[in-house]
């Protein structure tokens, strides 16, 4: 990483445009995820004490460049206020008039929330003149983004180019707990990858068998390589026309010198309601009506004996249906154990993934980790080992 960092900056009476990622979850018109927020705090208040003026910057849901009432980030203000307990102006536009008048009127230690970036199409497109109009706004470029940063948008990456850039506090801290987990970690290392789908993580998977001592696959995507290895599967989720894919992942590791832990035992059900009868099997023994839905023990006790003999976990992806109980009780297990170990200093936990956070978060086990990403897209493609747009940029 070459970038400098928010400390070298002279912030003092200079306006700041910090580029944030407010798309937090919202049902039913309610926030139910305030972490995002909470992660641009350190920043803000670190420009505030240093008498900076505060631009914040963000995109939120996918208006595909229409203004969409329900999709303005006007409610965030308050709630932004009540965070840092003082006032968050809002203005209905993030460039042009609108946005240079409330500019204008802040002084030095003041925050002011722009309107949605996505309202504009140039933001998307990364558009030159739209990014020229963001950087009008302001003397210095701040990206705290890091969720948002495999994204090659105008306020993302055209506006690093415009005015001097840095990274702030959560992105770096960010940035710095993913390079100690994976770009030079403590070995043995093991990942635990699960979720739904081999198809949106054949990069990552790709990718990691060619870093990682361990890597133990978990939930739907591990019945596909199940299948492509000639087990009966069942009627349960597996994409079985990436069998191939799934085989030479398989021998790509092998190749490196990566042990893939798959599960030998499982839970499975006919049906997916919480407290469905079930019972474990072993692999070949499933009906054809029963569904795959967690761990069995044994496959659980070889995954927490890899974690024991190693010295970094990095995770994305529950390992079974962890909304639904009792097919949470694998998941739970293993972040339980990871969770302690962490705790006691034994062992460097980082989690990612929208699924993954909440799975942690939910069980209050988030705190106890090393570290848990706020990212979802943006964790996928750092652990695929791509180079995300929003990162580069700051490169000095
Ligand atoms: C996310 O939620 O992953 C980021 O905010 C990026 O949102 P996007 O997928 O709509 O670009």
């Amino acid at each position: 990483m070459g970038f400098r960092t928010l400390g070298d900056a002279d912030v003092a009476s200079k306006r700041i445009l910090v580029r944030v990622d407010f798309n937090v979850p919202v049902e039913a018109g309610r926030i139910v995820d305030d972490a995002r927020v909470k992660a641009a705090l350190p920043t803000i208040a670190d420009l505030r004490k240093r008498r900076g003026r505060v631009i914040l910057i963000s995109h939120f849901d996918r208006p595909e460049g229409q203004r969409v009432p329900s999709m303005s980030l006007r409610p965030l203000a308050p709630i932004l206020s009540q965070l840092i307990g003082a006032p968050v102006a809002f203005a209905e536009d993030c460039i042009g008039p609108i946005a240079l008048g409330a500019v204008d009127k802040l002084r030095d230690g003041d925050v002011l929330l722009l309107e949605n970036l996505r309202f504009h199409p140039g933001e998307e497109a990364n558009d030159p003149a739209f990014a020229r109009a963001l950087a009008a706004l302001a003397d210095l470029y701040v990206n705290d983004a890091f969720s948002a940063a495999h994204r090659a948008h105008a306020s993302t990456e055209g506006v690093a180019h415009l005015l001097p850039a840095y990274p702030g506090r959560s992105m770096q801290t960010e940035l710095e707990h993913l390079e100690r987990a994976l770009g030079s970690p403590k070995r043995p290392v093991i990942a635990l990858v699960g979720g739904a789908k081999v198809s949106t993580k054949i990069d990552l998977l790709n990718n990691l068998v060619g870093k990682l001592d361990y890597l133990a696959i978990g939930g739907g995507m591990a019945n596909t390589f199940r299948f492509a290895q000639g087990h009966d599967v069942g009627a349960s989720l597996a994409e079985k026309e990436l069998a191939e894919i799934a085989l030479k992942i398989l021998d790509r590791a092998q190749a490196l010198g990566c042990r893939v832990l798959l599960p030998t035992d499982v839970v499975v059900a006919e049906t997916l309601d919480p407290g469905a009868p079930s019972r474990v099997i072993e692999l070949d023994q499933i009906r054809p009506q029963e569904r795959i839905l967690d761990l069995g023990p044994v496959s659980l006790r070889q995954i927490l004996a890899a974690i024991n003999e190693s010295a970094t976990l990095i995770w994305n992806g529950p390992l079974g249906v962890f909304e639904v109980p009792p097919f949470d009780a694998g998941t739970l297990q293993v972040a339980r154990h990871a969770a302690a170990l962490a705790k006691s200093g034994k062992l460097i936990a980082v989690a990612g993934g929208g699924d993954t956070a909440a799975a942690l978060g939910a069980a209050g086990l988030a705190d106890d980790f090393s570290f848990v990403s706020t990212a979802g897209g943006a964790f996928l493609e750092w652990m695929a080992g791509k180079t995300l747009p929003g990162v580069a940029a700051l490169d000095s």
